[in-house]
């Protein structure tokens, strides 16, 4: 595992956009495996920028994201796939037809998810797969459980993950109660892994997945086991590195 780390949020930013842009590069047609969250914002931000300034194409990448909370439409503007158009894919030359992401609308949660492994899987896998991390260890949404989720499945949310993300939406009710998911072995397949975290309140939890002990009580501690992960994390999150 190598460890990045940055000065601040733009320089970790940077980082991340220039492993992103260097996959990119050597395989034009690669599969990138995606993260929402705050976090990515600024990676996201730097794409565009060098896709602007005519540094990098999108025409022949494919993406697959890691998660959708279940029961959003698209156009709803708390669905990831409206977060990942506004912030990425609204602005690069992606096709649309090379974009995936778990079909949130789809209420048959076996069939959904059976067809978002299968797709990646037919794919070959993400080529480079980028992760945020949550406070509690979580990597998409496989929160802390007694064992390690293989494949892409349904998750019902945790009460403070609801209490959490409620500030988004009109009142709690309408807090989306389940979200399909990647599981840890779907991430686990990936060819590499880059997580990213930033700020002081990720210090603790950053230390704990990568220097404490392999467990699904951490989900993030199993890329201990990749053989391929860059983490880059900003002064405040590596403070406790
Ligand atoms: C996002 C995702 C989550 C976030 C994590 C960190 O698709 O699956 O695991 O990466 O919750 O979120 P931020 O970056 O908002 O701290």
């Amino acid at each position: 595992m190598k460890i990045y780390k940055a000065d601040d949020y733009r320089g970790m930013s940077r980082i991340a956009a220039n492993i992103i842009s260097a996959q990119i590069i050597l395989k034009p047609d690669c599969v990138l495996g995606l993260a929402t969250g705050s976090t990515p914002i600024g990676t996201y931000e730097e794409l565009v920028e060098r896709y602007n300034k005519g540094d990098l194409d999108f025409s022949a990448v494919t993406t697959v994201n890691l998660d959708e909370y279940k029961g959003l439409t698209k156009d709803n503007d708390q669905s990831y796939y409206y977060f990942m158009h506004h912030n990425l894919f609204d602005h690069v030359n992606i096709p649309a037809e090379n974009i995936n992401l778990p079909d949130g609308t789809e209420p048959d949660s076996k069939k959904e998810c059976a067809r978002y492994e299968g797709l990646i899987r037919s794919l070959g896998g993400a080529d480079l797969q980028l992760l945020g991390l949550g406070h509690n260890g979580h990597i998409g949404f496989n929160e802390p459980a007694d064992a390690f989720d293989n494949e892409t499945h349904c998750v019902d949310l945790q009460e403070s993950t609801i209490e959490a993300n409620k500030r988004f939406f009109a009142s709690a009710d309408d807090v989306p109660r389940q979200a399909y998911t990647m599981g840890i072995g779907t991430i686990m397949r990936a060819k590499k892994i880059l997580l990213v975290a930033s700020g002081k309140d990720k210090a603790e939890i950053v230390k704990r997945a990568f220097t404490g002990p392999v467990c699904p009580q951490v989900p993030a501690s199993i890329l201990q086991l990749h053989p391929d992960v860059t983490v880059v994390v900003d002064a405040e999150a590596g403070s406790l590195l």
